[in-house]
This record gives structure tokens, sequence and C-alpha cells, in this order.
């Protein structure tokens, strides 16, 4: 039996309380935001397992999407720009010299109508025709349920003209609980045979790489932090390929995060094509989250389920366009338990 609760936080935004006797996760109108999970550890004792803020400024002026849906197209278009159907479009260019989650303004920074379903709340959203350049009257929605130790979250949307998509969520966990200073005694699987090498600007080079013999073999758990120094560069933030072009829509195992610690674990699954493994590279210690905590790098890793980025630019990835007359349909399962 899960309890929906709904409260106001700020103004125009609402809090939305999911929770079962095993999980509790408070979800924002605001970037339908996961505010917080609070799960057990295998010694009985709760904690919150996902970075953010106590108030509702932090993420009206947060630019690192804790918690946040990013859309209407996740990860990196190269160049901000894009052909699509003989049309050039041009996108904001936010990050680098290419577009990043949507652009200056995503959904992220929507306020979502919320509606309660049975165990969950709906929120769905209207992107306008043209909205940061891209094409196309967005009708789109998520669905947060929680079933026991389950989070699920079903994405669904539909267009108006042909536009790029790619939902996610781009949750920060640390299994140790929010605010521990990082995530190096976490041990880490990946159901991924391949992984996408990216360029500089972290645009993926097209090549679909093999893990095999490289530190982006995940598929046996291994510790993170050790494996985290054998990465080039500052960390993980990588696709992992779940699915190859043109496979069937299939659910799947994707990634298993154990902390032995406390014995939490997370198991995700989703029928994305891939999963980008970001391990908080980014974030410095300037910002002040949750309790004033400043978070510093690798202090929380994303498993953000996703199409490959780049993808309306490179014909040999996963198609990423969404048509009139089509759905776009997704889900991710995020399961909570302890060893
Ligand atoms: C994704 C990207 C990262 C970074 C974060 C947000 O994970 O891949 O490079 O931009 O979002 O800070």
């Amino acid at each position: 039996m899960t309890q929906v609760t709904r409260e106001h936080f700020g103004e125009n935004v609402e809090k939305w309380t999911l929770q079962t006797p095993q999980v509790s996760a408070e979800i924002l109108t605001l970037g339908c935001v996961i505010k917080s999970v609070s799960c057990q550890s295998k010694d009985g004792q709760v904690d919150d397992v996902v970075l953010g803020y106590d108030h509702l400024e932090g993420y009206v002026a947060d630019r690192r999407y804790f918690g946040a849906l990013v859309g209407r197209v996740a990860n990196r278009i190269a160049g901000g720009r894009c052909v699509l159907e003989g049309t050039e479009l041009r996108l904001d260019v936010n990050n680098g010299p290419n577009t990043l989650h949507g652009g200056l303004i995503g959904f992220n920074k929507a306020v979502w109508h919320a509606e309660p379903v049975n165990g969950g709340v709906c929120l769905s959203h209207v992107s306008p025709d043209g909205d940061r350049g891209f094409p196309g009257e967005l009708h789109v929605s998520i669905t947060y349920r929680l079933q026991g130790e389950t989070l699920t979250a079903n994405y669904e949307a539909q267009t108006t003209k042909t536009t790029p998509i790619n939902l996610s969520n781009h949750s920060y966990f640390n299994l140790a609980g929010q605010g521990t200073a990082d995530i190096y005694d976490h041990e880490v699987s990946i159901n991924a045979q391949s992984y996408l090498p990216v360029d500089d600007t972290m645009i993926p080079t097209g090549e679909v790489r093999a893990v095999e013999g490289t530190p982006f073999d995940l598929r046996k758990a291994v510790l993170i932090g050790p494996r985290l120094k054998e990465v080039p560069g500052p960390g993980f933030d990588h696709t992992f390929c779940l699915a190859s072009p043109g496979d069937p829509w299939k659910e799947r195992h994707t990634a298993r995060v154990c902390h032995p610690p406390s014995g939490r674990v997370l198991e995700v699954s989703t029928s994305q094509p891939g999963v980008q493994f970001y391990t908080a590279n980014f974030l410095d210690g300037s910002l002040s989250g949750k309790a004033g905590v400043r978070y510093g790098p690798h202090s929380a890793f994303c498993l953000e389920t996703q199409n490959w980025p780049d993808a309306v630019n490179k014909a040999s990835f996963p198609d990423s366009l969404l048509r009139p007359g089509e759905k776009y349909q997704h889900v991710t399962h995020y399961t909570f338990t302890t060893i």
C-alpha cells in the first residue's frame, strides 16, 4: 500500500510524497525533481540517498540538474545544431560548443501539472512549438509510482511536428546517505558490452567500443574508488550501450550499485538504449546542498537512462526522432533494497 500526499513547496510548486513501509520519495512539480529518497540500511537506519537542496530556491537556481527530469533532449547535441527533414535547427549552446540537457531553459525549469494516480503522481507539461529551437508542440508526461521498494518512472510524449527527443532523470545517488564525502566504497556493475568514447567536448566520436579489456568493463561488480583512478579524465561521464540500434523495445536489467557498509543496494532497469554513468565530476564543493553540505567531486553517482548522445546527428545511433502520430514511451525502475 502506497500513501500519496501533497503539500505546497513555495508559492507555485507542490511537493508530493510517495510512501511505503520500505521507501519514501518526495517529488517536486518543479522539473519533476526527485527531491529525496529515504530508505533503510541493513541495520534499520533511514537515510536520504539523493543529493539536492532543502528549499525551493536551491532548485530554482540549480545548474547541476539535481534529481530533475531533463529534456526535451537530455545530454549533448554537437555544435547546438542538427538537420531535421532538410531543415537546420539552431539550438541553445550552453555547454562548451554544444547543447546540453535541452538548452538554456530545459524541462527541469518548468513547473509541471500534477494529478494523483494509483500509488503515485502523474506530471504533465506542454512544450510549445519552437521551444528552445525544437519543433512541434510536445505533450509530455511522467508518472512516478512507488510500490514496495521500487520507484518507477514512466515517460510518455506526443508531438505535432517531428522532433528529436530524449528524456531522462538526473538523480545523484550516494547510498551511504547524501552528504557523505565520496562514493569510493560503492561497488558498481553495468550490464553493457560496449560504451561510447567521446571527443574533448564530450560528444561521442561515433565509435561503439567494446568494454572488454578497458576500465569501462563493469559487467562484473567493481569498487568505484580504485576504478576511477584508471579512467581517463576526471571520472565516468560516459554512455554505456544497453541495446543496439534497431533492437526491439524491451526493458533490460541495467545496473546494480551496492554500498557494503550500509548494505544498501540500488538496482536499475530500463527500456532505454543507453545509460549515462556520471560520477559527479563537476561538483566542486562550491554549492551548498541539503543541510548546507558542500558537495565535492565523486560525492555521488548518476545513472541517467536515455538514448545515446547526439543521436540526432549520427545515423548509426538509435533513432531519436518522434514523429506526429507516434508515441514516445520509456520506463525506468529504481529498486532500493539491502544485502
Ligand atoms: C550529465 C553530463 C555531465 C554533466 C551533468 C550535469 O551527466 O553528461 O557532463 O553535464 O549532466 O552537470
